[in-house]
């Protein structure tokens, strides 16, 4: 069987199912790691010849050394393609190699020999067994990252040096692993030091990157590299098939993350309080304050993380935890007078702004994406109304008013934003929701952002399809936008 990635729904108009899987990897894994195309664009290939089974024999599939200064998105690319591949960022099989700057730890990773004293209670760290857990009946693909490899005693880089060159790691017991069937990731922060004194004149007074800089990647990279020639053997160098600097974030790319960070929160609240779920509302002033705050150029997305965490999510946290936050309402998030902090403010939400089985009206002429989401649909325990055109998505809300509707912009009878409209002049309370596989016409977009349809856009996984139309079942709704 080939393996594919997670069947997410193809923008093709087609009724056979033609998913260029690999452009729907590209723009997936695009949208979680925002502003790192070199990446995306390097590691994709990789999982295609797997994919094809075309992948060499007696090697892993393939090696990349990530580069580049902290909280840009290294890690976050590995768990990206492990939600991708397997549907759980965990699966990934870790090894902090800070944890093994000893050289007597290393035996911790692959068990001691038979003849010591205490080998059979020694479980290494890296066996087939747990190689073969972070893959899953999706995809046979293990992703195996090697964290902080600079930090390694020089026996795990030579270990290492085996792993990378037969694709075979021989373990205490004489036992061996096969990572023939794996990407293996090693990252590092060396050189990080030295592009940071190549980045920080940029950096203006709110700390995000002012100007152009169109030699900056080539600079970090080669900085990269010699730095990588310094600390690591040629052999070592020459069995890595792509070193990839990751760029520093720009403005833009750190804006993107926090509607991704707020859309998470949004999303962890629908799923772990279910119907007692709530809406947090957060302005665009809100945003900005915060963007403000969490940029750093020394610590990357990580001291947005930081900041919203302190800002937004503990004390949010505290409010649920003492009982402040009705189920359904709406908590607002604004700067308080003087900027120097947030306010959360609650409003209370009506019986009916709470549908406990919402029904949901999706229009797509796509039937294989009708059938996908109408079966995840019924799981969630939610009611469907199906229709493959404007005129047949009206006929079915006649004697039924859906409490939201996810609507193909491209319809054979007409443009589902025009749809949508007018489905809000019959119901002025449905949450609209317009899935596009191209670029909106401006006027489209315009009339999109009048009447607040957020838009999908395809290829999107499962679950951002779910976790949008939960949270915009009340109509208070605010963490949406664009995806
Ligand atoms: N390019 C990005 N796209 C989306 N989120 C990002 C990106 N970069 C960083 N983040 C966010 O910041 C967090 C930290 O990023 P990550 O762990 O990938 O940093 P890193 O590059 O591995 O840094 P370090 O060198 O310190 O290990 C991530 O969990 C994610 O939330
Ligand atoms: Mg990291």
């Amino acid at each position: 069987m080939v393996d594919r990635p997670k069947p997410a729904p193809s923008g093709a108009k087609t009724k056979k199912p033609t998913p260029d899987a690999a452009e729907n990897l590209t723009a997936i894994l695009a949208q979680k790691v925002v502003g790192q195309p070199a990446a995306t664009k390097v590691i994709v290939p990789y999982i295609q010849m797997y994919q094809a089974g075309l992948a060499p024999e007696g090697r892993p599939v393939g090696i990349f050394l990530l580069l580049g200064p902290t909280g840009t998105g290294k890690t976050k690319t590995v768990e990206a393609l492990a939600e991708i591949l397997h549907g759980s960022e965990k699966s990934v099989l870790k090894v902090d190699c800070g944890e093994f700057q000893m050289e007597h730890e290393v035996a911790k990773l692959i068990g001691a020999p038979p003849g010591y004293l205490g080998h059979r209670e020694t479980q290494p760290m890296l066996t087939q067994q747990k190689l073969n857990a972070v893959t899953s009946e999706r995809c046979g693909l293990s992703l195996v990252l090697f964290d902080e490899i600079e930090k390694a005693a020089p026996s795990l880089t030579r270990l290492l040096l085996g792993v990378l060159d037969k694709g075979v790691l021989r373990l205490g017991d004489n036992s061996t692993v096969n990572f023939e069937k794996s990407l293996v990731f090693l990252t590092s922060n060396l050189g990080a030091r030295e592009m940071w004194k190549e980045i920080s004149p940029d950096f203006g007074f709110q700390g995000g990157l002012t100007a152009e800089r169109p030699d900056l990647s080539h600079k970090l990279q080669s900085i990269a590299l010699v730095a990588v020639r310094k600390k690591f053997s040629p052999e070592f160098v020459n069995r890595i098939d792509c070193v990839i600097t990751y760029q520093p974030l720009t403005p833009e790319s750190l804006s993107a993350i926090l509607d991704h960070q707020i859309s998470d929160l949004q999303n962890h609240v629908n799923t772990r309080l279910g119907l007692r779920c709530f809406n947090i509302e957060v302005p665009f002033e809100t945003r900005q304050w915060l963007l403000h705050k969490g940029t750093s150029a020394e610590y990357g997305a990580r001291e947005l993380n930081r900041t919203i965490h302190r800002n937004l999510t503990q004390p949010l946290a505290t409010m649920v935890a003492t009982g402040q936050v009705e189920p359904g309402c709406r908590v607002r998030v604004e700067v308080e007078e003087g900027g120097e902090s947030l306010s959360l403010r609650t409003t209370a939400a009506t019986e009916e702004e709470l549908p406990a089985h919402p029904t949901v009206l999706l229009v797509d002429d796509n039937q294989d994406l009708l059938h996908f989401l109408e079966r995840l649909m019924a799981e969630a325990g939610w009611k469907l109304l199906t229709a493959e055109s404007a005129a047949a998505a009206r006929k079915a809300i006649v004697n039924e008013k859906p409490n939201a509707a996810l609507l193909d912009y491209m319809l054979p009878d007409g443009s589902g934003v025009e749809l949508g409209v007018q489905l809000r002049q019959t119901a002025p309370r449905m949450q609209v929701i317009v899935m596009t596989g191209s670029m909106l016409p401006p006027e489209e977009e315009a009339l999109c952002e009048e009447h607040d349809f957020p838009v999908l856009r395809k290829p999107f996984l499962a679950s951002d399809v779910m976790n949008q139309i939960r949270s915009r079942l009340t109509p208070a709704a605010g963490a949406g936008g664009r995806i």
